[in-house]
Formats: structure tokens, C-alpha cells, sequence
């Protein structure tokens, strides 16, 4: 089921669990997500930055393979398609799309015109019944080979954005996308606690979700963190899976040239890390 991500952000707030958005790349992990969340009984979000959105020729063709999906595969558990760090073109593309949920990330921007920017979006998705994630303080990672820390979000300016009306926010408290480097600080969960506490019920967002500890993640969804996004962890576990099947020889075995072979350890790697977060996060039978 194609569903806004408001609902399911709502009961996960309210039951002290998270939903993980994972992102995908082609139909491979598109597939494995959609049936680990079945198999989970996991609501779940299906995360797709621009590129991405390129890289899968276009909005519509991913809408069109994700409804195709749903339907051919029996999907009961709520899926969102949710466009990830959109642009304000890219939010407005995604909506026009039939996307069922969108990140406008204003965060490089003063507040002022974030908040600009986030009340024209908040408006459009009200009336189509669209979810939309709003940022406040930019989250860190490696650009061209720097490492950023991750900013930490001023706790007013979140409760600003977050009376705009939007569905869920995304705020900095020391995470990044990517690895972590060896010398990171944690995140900071006084600065989470204090977001917290301005916003109330608002669900609110943590990027970058691959490689933070265990103990920080159960600590973050109790703070309030309902929406955990997963990238990385995926691209690492089938890139590690598809090169040991390569360099054990076994596409030069029979047929084990066939994408419908070489790519099935990758794919069964990605269901596999998307299993485990589902457990951790606690949305394992909360579709
Ligand atoms: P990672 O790639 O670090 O898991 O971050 C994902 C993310 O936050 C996507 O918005």
C-alpha cells in the first residue's frame, strides 16, 4: 500500500519505536526492501535523493516500479515513497510525480527563507495529502574527500519550521551521512533532548543511520527520533556480498554470469541489513 508517511510516523512517535527509510538505487533494492518489510510486518520508507532519482531515469519511473512492485508482490504493510534531501523543483517534481512523501531540505538556507520555501510546500502537500520533511541544521558528511562535522540544530529554529505544519523534521545533532570518522563525537543528545521537548509530538528524523551504535540509536528513538534514515549500509553489505561471489569464482562457473544469479547474494545481503535495522528500530509488527 501506497500511503503518506504521516500515519505511520504518528504511531511510531506515540510508541516510542522508529521507521526506517532506506534508499534505493534499481529495482534489486527496491525488491528487497519491499519484501523484508512484508516478511517484517514493518511499515517503511523508500527513500530516493535526486541522483538517485536520475540514475532510475526519472520520478515516474520509480513511481511506476514501486507501484508495479506493490501490487505484483503482495505488499500489505504501509510503504511511503519519500523523495530524500529535495530541492524546492525536486519536491514540486516528486509531488507532481505521485510521490507520497517529500524532504524539502532548506537547511543551507537563512531561516527565513527555509521557512519561506517549507510553507509553500507545507500547502501543497496539505491538499494532496502528501507528507513532507523539513530540515534545520544542515547534517554533515564527506564532500570531495572532507569529512564535515555534523552541525547541531538550533532547538527555536526547529520549532519554528515545525509549527509550519510539516509532517516530520529533520534536525542536526551531530550525525552525518556516510562513515563515521574514528574521532566522532556521538550525537549530541542534549541538543536532541531539548528539540525534544520544543516540538512535542512532532516526529523527528535522524540521517545518516549507518554505522551509529546501538545504544545511541535505542537512545534517540526515546528522545523522540521516530524516522531513521539508512543509506550506506546497504550499498556496503551488497558491495561486500557481490565482490565475494566474484572473487570466489562463481560467475565464471556455469551460469553464474546471469545478473539474475551474480546480483542475488548482493540482494539477499541488503534484505539482510534492512531485517536488522527493522529489529532494532522496533517496527517489527507494527505495520
Ligand atoms: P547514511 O548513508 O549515512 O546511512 O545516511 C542516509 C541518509 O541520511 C539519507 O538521507
Amino acid at each position: 500500500m501506497l500511503v503518506s508517511a504521516k500515519e505511520m510516523l504518528e504511531k511510531a512517535k506515540a510508541g516510542k519505536y522508529a521507521v526506517g527509510q532506506f534508499n534505493i538505487n534499481n529495482l534489486e533494492w527496491t525488491k528487497a526492501i519491499l519484501l523484508t518489510a512484508q516478511e517484517c510486518n514493518s511499515p517503511v520508507i523508500l527513500g530516493v535523493s535526486e541522483g538517485a532519482g536520475k540514475y532510475m531515469c526519472g520520478y515516474e519511473t520509480i513511481v511506476g516500479m514501486v507501484k508495479g512492485m506493490i501490487k505484483c508482490l503482495n505488499i500489505t504493510v504501509p510503504v511511503a515513497l519519500h523523495l530524500d534531501h529535495g530541492s524546492y523543483e525536486g519536491a514540486k517534481a516528486c509531488i507532481n510525480a505521485g510521490f507520497s512523501s517529500v524532504m524539502f531540505d532548506g537547511s543551507h538556507y537563512p531561516i527565513e527563507e527555509n521557512i519561506a520555501k517549507t510553507t509553500e510546500l507545507v500547502n501543497a502537500c496539505n491538499v494532496l495529502g502528501i507528507s513532507l520533511e523539513a530540515e534545520v541544521g544542515s547534517i554533515g558528511g564527506e564532500e570531495d574527500g572532507v569529512v564535515g562535522a555534523g552541525e547541531c540544530a538550533d532547538p527555536n529554529e526547529c520549532k519554528m519550521v515545525a509549527d509550519l505544519g510539516v509532517t516530520m523534521l529533520a534536525a542536526g545533532i551531530g550525525n552525518i551521512h556516510g562513515k563515521y570518522p574514528a574521532n566522532w563525537a556521538g550525537l549530541n543528545f542534549d541538543v536532541l533532548a531539548a528539540i525534544s521537548e520544543k516540538t512535542g509530538d512532532m516526529p523527528l528524523v535522524l540521517h545518516g543511520g549507518t554505522g551509529i551504535p546501538e545504544d545511541m540509536i535505542k537512545k534517540a528513538i526515546s528522545l523522540g527520533v521516530s524516522k531513521i534514515n539508512v543509506n550506506t549500509e546497504c550499498q556496503l553489505s551488497f558491495a561486500a556480498a557481490t565482490r565475494k561471489y566474484v572473487e570466489e569464482g562463481k560467475d565464471l562457473s556455469g551460469k553464474g554470469f546471469d545478473p539474475r544469479k551474480l546480483l542475488a547474494p548482493g540482494f539477499e545481503a541488503i534484505k539482510a541489513t534492512v531485517k536488522e535495522k527493522m529489529e532494532l528500530f522496533g517496527s517489527v509488527n507494527k505495520a
